[in-house]
């Protein structure tokens, strides 16, 4: 269903790659809400996933770009400017990467070059895009900016591995780049802390299956889906929500707050009976 809550806006969404993607999800909703949109990824992603599907559907111009790449982020910035026919109202960063992940190092041994590289395309990039925003003056008055974190920011996950810390860093970055922007240009800044959801940085995370039927009966209300993800987004992106900045919204279904629920006491009673 459609509300009409971004008609006339316009934006840049990073890191669909394919239709399991939250960002995927996200475009397809604020394309229904009325929305405008630049859709960005990194060059090689563009070869790897079907982009070229979602912005036929989305009316959506493609420019890619790598986002730890400052001279990438300047050229993405000044062209989505002029394809959109002026500033920024809303920008979605939806982008992760642990090189330690990948390769199936453990975070008692990790590659250190490996995690400064998932630290910058996972955390450092978002303080790049909004710096390049800031400088360029690029976003409209009463704007929001979004990322996506994970509840390993503040809770141990152990095969999140590097990328627990990566998410610490992505959600002190908006609130401290939140607070300048808030000031000086009326945008707010926040993270969405999102439950586990099987896209392709999800299920890369070893132990994903296990962990995510364990969050979906921890959760009172079970897992938040990426399309879930998406309607929230579109919330923050609207007006309705134009005084909510610097926060970390968890967006789980409850999980957060939970110690145990009689779902899995009972999956536990059960293993204790065998
Ligand atoms: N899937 C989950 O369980 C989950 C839970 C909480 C938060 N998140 C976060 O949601 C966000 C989106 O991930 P997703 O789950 O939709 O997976 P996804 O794999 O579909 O998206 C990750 C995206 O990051 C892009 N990317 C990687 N390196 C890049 C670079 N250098 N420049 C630009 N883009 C780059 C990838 O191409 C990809 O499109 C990530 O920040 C992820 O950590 C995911």
């Amino acid at each position: 269903m459609s509300y009409g809550l971004l008609k006339g806006k316009k934006g840049i969404i990073f890191g669909a790659l394919d239709e399991n993607s939250i960002a995927w999800q996200t475009a397809l909703r604020v394309h229904e809400e009325g929305g405008s949109f630049v859709l960005t990824n990194a060059p090689i992603a563009m070869r790897m996933g079907t982009i070229n599907e979602l912005a036929e559907k989305t009316n959506a111009k493609i420019i890619p770009a790598d986002a730890t790449s400052i001279e990438d982020l300047e050229n993405l910035v000044a062209e989505s400017m002029e394809v959109l026919g002026g500033k920024i109202d809303f920008v979605l960063h939806s982008i992760g990467m642990s090189v330690n992940v990948r390769k199936g190092r453990s975070y008692t041994d990790q590659k250190y070059d490996w995690t400064a590289k998932g630290w910058d395309v996972s955390a450092g990039s978002f303080h790049k895009v909004m710096q390049v925003l800031y400088k360029h003056d690029a976003m409209n008055e009463w704007g929001s900016i979004v990322a996506l974190s994970y509840m390993a920011a503040q809770r141990v996950f152990p095969d999140y591995n590097d990328m627990a810390d990566n998410k610490a860093f992505l959600e002190s970055i908006a609130r401290s780049f939140g607070y300048f922007f808030g000031r000086d240009k009326n945008v707010r800044v926040n993270t969405i802390s999102q439950s586990p959801t099987p896209t392709t940085a999800g299920k890369g995370v070893k132990g994903f299956d296990g962990f995510i039927a364990y969050a979906e009966k921890m959760s009172p209300l079970g897992n938040a889906s990426a399309l879930d993800c998406a309607n929230y987004t579109v919330s923050l992106f609207s007006d309705l929500t134009k005084k909510v900045t610097l926060q970390n919204l968890f967006h789980d279904g409850g999980f957060s707050n939970m110690g145990v629920s009689d779902a899995v006491m009972e999956a536990f009673e059960e293993q204790q009976k065998d």
